[in-house]
């Protein structure tokens, strides 16, 4: 038995461990249930009972032996590594990194959705993949209506009846079909045409659409919503005008120019000498659609608008070309972070 003891304490005396994961196998070897010490106490009852107390004290000696050992090393390691990460210089500059701004074309949806909630307008949203009724039929298209010409959708699975919208006006039916008026909300998002891409038109973009709805609402009402709204996004000496239109969904429709804020309304090349600049379109909601969604014509009546929020960034910001909108360049999109609200 002598020699066995004498055997264990040779190793371990012996046993020099180079890191923290050595050390631990030492602990498990010598220490751990089954460890070489351990198992030592096990066999306490087949020794002769003279010799009993003679082995148990070594046995003792040769666990307070390792303890010290692991003790000691454990000591060790963290000093060392405490020492490593002293080294490190923390008066050094700090790795840069880049924090995420906002897209300008969410900067401008938030302003937008920002003016007109503080006039009672709430936000609400829409599917992108539309059918026929809510992005036409309900709209008052007639059938034959060049809008719904294959050249301008994008139809899903050659499924006529199922597209990409084409505008937000959809969710206005939407809107209309699953609530009770009053209703005064404004939604955004993306829209889908089938156009060629240039500096000027996108198969992609977005547009605001604003509803809304309730007794007596005239197009006075709309007129003077729209003013506050231009005056609040280009400024108090925006001037507007409404020019005579033609939409299916609304009765009578008009556009809306905002004087050109760049000449002031005397004429540049962005405006195109005219001194204004379209803005958006807007009229009284067709009858026809309010029936079509389920809604009185003869009780309630309503005004609508719709506006590219692409257009809108083009003239806050004047920026040229709509493709770099999409294109994701950093140097063109760090330009905008300090707008970020
Ligand atoms: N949906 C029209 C478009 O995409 C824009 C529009 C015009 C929306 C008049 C309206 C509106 O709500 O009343 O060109």
């Amino acid at each position: 038995m002598d020699e066995l003891l004498k055997n264990i304490l040779d190793r371990m005396e012996g046993f020099v461990p180079s890191d923290k994961t050595e050390l631990e196998s030492f602990k498990v070897q010598f220490l751990g249930k089954k460890g070489e010490i351990t198992s030592l106490f096990g066999k306490m009852k087949d020794i002769p009972a003279e010799q009993r107390k003679d082995f148990g004290l070594h046995v003792n000696k040769l666990k307070e032996v390792a303890q010290q050992k692991i003790d000691f090393y454990f000591e060790k390691f963290e000093n060392e590594l405490f020492e490593e990460k002293s080294k490190i210089d923390f008066s050094l500059p700090a790795n840069f990194s880049h924090d995420g701004g906002r897209h300008p074309l969410s900067i401008v949806t938030n302003k937008i959705y920002d003016i007109f909630e503080r006039i009672g307008f709430s936000v609400s949203y829409g599917p992108e993949i539309e059918d026929d009724w809510h992005n036409f039929s309900a709209l008052n298209f007639a059938k034959e209506h060049p809008a719904r010409d294959m050249q301008d959708t994008f139809f899903v699975e050659k499924d006529p009846d199922i597209a990409l919208r084409t505008h937000t006006s959809s969710i206005q039916v939407r809107i209309m079909e699953n609530n009770k008026p009053p209703i005064r909300t404004i939604c955004a998002g993306r829209v889908f045409r089938n156009e060629t891409v240039t500096a000027r038109s996108h198969c992609i973009f977005h547009q605001v659409e604003g509803l809304y709805i309730d007794k007596k609402v005239s197009f006075a009402d709309l007129k003077q919503t729209l003013m506050y709204f231009a005056k609040e996004m280009f400024g108090e000496e925006t001037k507007i005008r409404l020019r005579p239109s033609y939409f299916p969904f609304t009765e009578p429709s008009a556009e809306m120019d905002i004087s050109c804020d760049i000449c002031g309304g005397k004429g540049c090349n962005l405006c195109k000498y005219s001194g204004w600049v379209e803005i958006l379109g807007c009229g009284m909601v067709d009858p026809n659609v309010l029936e079509n969604c389920g809604i009185d014509s003869k009780v309630y009546s309503g005004f609508a608008f719709g506006m590219g929020i692409e257009r809108m960034t083009q003239q806050l910001y004047k920026t040229k070309d709509i493709r770099m909108f999409f294109e994701n360049d950093i140097r063109f999109l760090s330009q905008f972070n300090s707008f970020n609200a």
